[in-house]
């Protein structure tokens, strides 16, 4: 079991950070305005659970889940993630993050832009095309019939591999979307993204692997 470092304790990253803890993981969460804020998160999240600075949970973890705002990534710490293995669940849409030119200009995707920023650290792409609630309610025990799969992208196969065991333990399957510069498939917008977007589940079984792959396929620029 890993510990696992939040950087970003919202919606989404509170939502892995119970996830996690519900596999059997520690984490240690964090933001932006300070430990003392998370004390009611802690709380009911438990006794593995304890909340510090971005920096010390991206020291504290074996992998670290960075979930905050686009406009926020360039904040997130880079010594402290040196060598880590990163999972980003940032999106971008300019309607609600204001324009940032290279997305779009599609001449980068978002995970790339964040890899480029955390130089010395291995970012993996997973969580970004489902709707925090949603996560929460598909996690399902490894080898359930109605088990979702989330596409995951990274440069660097052993390290997608971990991120892909994390993912496994936390109650989701995984669907290999490439490298990085493949993330765009589950961005905003596309198939891939809708299947999970809305608040309410539609169907019982939204996204199994071979639905993820035919979505990710169908994705256009
Ligand atoms: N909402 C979804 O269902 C969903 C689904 C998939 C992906 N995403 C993406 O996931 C990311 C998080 O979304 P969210 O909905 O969870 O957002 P959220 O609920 O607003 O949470 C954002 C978190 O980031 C923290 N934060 C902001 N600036 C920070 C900084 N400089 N350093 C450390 N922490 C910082 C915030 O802390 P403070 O409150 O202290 O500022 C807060 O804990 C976004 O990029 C979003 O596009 C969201």
């Amino acid at each position: 079991m890993w510990n696992v470092g939040i950087i970003g304790s919202g919606r989404v990253g509170g939502t892995v950070a119970r996830l996690a803890i519900a596999g059997g993981c520690s984490v240690v969460v964090s933001n932006s305005r300070g430990p003392e804020t998370l004390t009611e998160l802690v709380a009911d999240l438990g006794p593995r659970a304890r909340a510090a600075t971005p920096a010390e949970a991206a020291e504290a973890g074996d992998l670290v889940v960075i979930s905050v705002p686009v406009r926020a990534y360039r904040e997130v710490p880079v010594e402290p993630l040196k060598g880590r293995t990163v999972l980003d669940t940032i999106n971008y849409d300019p309607r609600l993050h204001g324009h940032i030119p290279e997305l779009d200009a599609a001449s980068i995707t978002t995970s790339e832009m964040v890899q480029q920023h955390l130089h010395a650290s291995h970012v993996v792409k997973v969580f970004n095309n489902i709707f925090f609630q949603t996560l929460r309610a598909l996690a399902r025990p490894r080898g359930a019939a109605d088990r979702t799969a989330l596409p995951i992208a990274g440069d660097a196969p052993d390290v997608k591999a971990e991120a892909a065991r994390f993912v496994d333990a936390i109650g989701f399957d995984t669907v290999d979307g490439g490298p990085l510069a493949e993330g765009w498939r589950w961005q905003p917008g596309t198939p891939a993204h809708s299947v999970y977007a809305g608040e309410t589940i539609q169907v019982a079984n939204p996204g199994n692997a071979e639905k993820v792959r035919n979505a990710l396929a169908a994705a256009t620029r």
